[in-house]
């Protein structure tokens, strides 16, 4: 601060009887700027062109508060779960992402539109010079600043213009609780509400229904076309995403994709070299079948597809953010934030040399979640 403007500058006692207009006029003074021109915008109150104005503002807040409401219906109520192109409610549930994304943009958007409106319509006329200067507001500049947002409320008319209040108040209310809601949304679920259902975190697609063997199945890019696994299938070394295949659902082509779509299904199928050194995991020693072993495809971090395997040193890395997993060690993190092995699913091959599963995994797959304790 200059030796010239701690002069100017006026006492506490001063400033403690000083109106609100002088310490404007005090701010504007101490910042150097020069009010080269400074009117109502409004000076004949309650004109048609005012109202006009007014209702342009109320416009936009209720449309945000519209959206927004209308996000948070599509959230709560919108049939969001997986459908097949094939089925009937496939149409529905592509709106889901588009309808949240549009909504809550409309949203955000129409709540900015409103209040670069009352800035234009309702703020007054102002032409200003400022010299630019550097360093932190003083103690003075802070009120100051202060009664001239008081003053810019006041010189707008916002304390009588209750319809913008009150569609302001609907807009940002509406906005508040559809980002709360959002924001605690996906952490109500009950994972132990339903714990049996096999849509439930404690199950996959792999597990058996009424006793049926659950086949490995290759995706070779056509979902309608059923290629089962065998041991000879695979190259010592070599390793092969697998899904779940039921024989009841060979004529189900809704089944069959969804077999290969469901995120908790994939599943890596490994074989080892011979006499390849294993250490297995406590109570897990008779899940592989020879050398294959089959692992979760889904990363214990944050759920991506630890799809890289390297061959030369038996690790899978997860691309995202590059945990890995020892092959050889019950595929255990060794680097990286996953702090939990890849669950390991129990296989075996039946009469006919096709490896099927001898049941779900015994452990959730994926990220942790608050119940889980593995
Ligand atoms: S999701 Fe795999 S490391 Fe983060």
């Amino acid at each position: 601060m200059s030796e010239q403007r701690r002069e100017d500058l006026p006492t506490e006692a001063e400033l403690a009887e000083m109106s609100r207009d002088e310490l404007v006029k005090l701010g504007t003074k101490l910042d150097d700027v020069e009010l080269v021109h400074y009117a109502d915008r409004w000076p004949v109150k309650g004109t048609r062109a005012e109202k006009r104005a007014q209702r342009g503002v109320t416009a936009w807040f209720v449309l945000s508060g519209l959206s927004g409401l209308a996000f948070l219906a599509v959230y709560l109520f919108w049939p969001w779960k997986y459908e097949s192109p094939f089925a009937d409610g496939y149409l529905m549930y592509s709106l889901y992402t588009p309808l949240l994304g549009a909504t809550l943009g409309l949203a955000i958007l129409a709540i900015g539109f409103g209040i670069l409106l009352y800035a234009k319509k309702f703020f007054n006329e102002e032409i200003a010079v400022q010299t630019r200067h550097d360093g932190p507001s003083d103690p003075v500049d802070q009120k100051s600043i202060g009664a001239l947002l008081g003053d810019a409320a006041d010189t707008t008319g916002i304390q009588r213009r209750s319809m913008i209040k009150r569609s302001l108040g609907f807009a940002g209310g509406v906005f508040g609780l559809g980002a709360g809601v959002f924001a605690v949304g996906g952490l109500v679920r009950n994972p132990w509400k339903r714990s049996d259902s096999p849509d439930s975190l404690w199950h996959t697609g792999w597990q058996s229904k009424n006793g049926e063997r659950v086949y490995l199945r290759r995706d070779t890019g056509d979902p309608h076309e059923v290629v089962l696994v065998r041991p000879e299938d695979l190259d010592a070394g070599g390793f092969e995403t697998v899904f779940p295949f039921r024989e009841s659902e060979r004529n189900d082509p809704e089944k069959l994709i969804k077999a290969l779509r469901r995120s908790d299904n994939p599943v890596m199928l490994i074989r080892l070299r011979p006499n390849q050194r294993v250490v297995k995991r406590k109570g897990q020693e008779n899940f592989n079948y020879g050398d294959y072993y089959a692992y979760s495809k889904i990363c214990t971090h944050l759920g991506c597809p630890t799809s890289l395997f390297e061959q030369q040193t038996g690790r899978l890395l997860c691309p995202c953010h590059q945990s890995q997993f020892d092959v050889y060690t019950y595929c255990k993190p060794i680097f990286g934030p996953a702090t939990r092995a890849l669950p390991q699913l129990p296989i075996e091959v039946d009469e006919d040399g096709y490896f099927f599963a001898r049941g779900d995994f015994i452990e959730a797959i994926g990220p942790g979640f608050w119940e889980r304790k593995s």
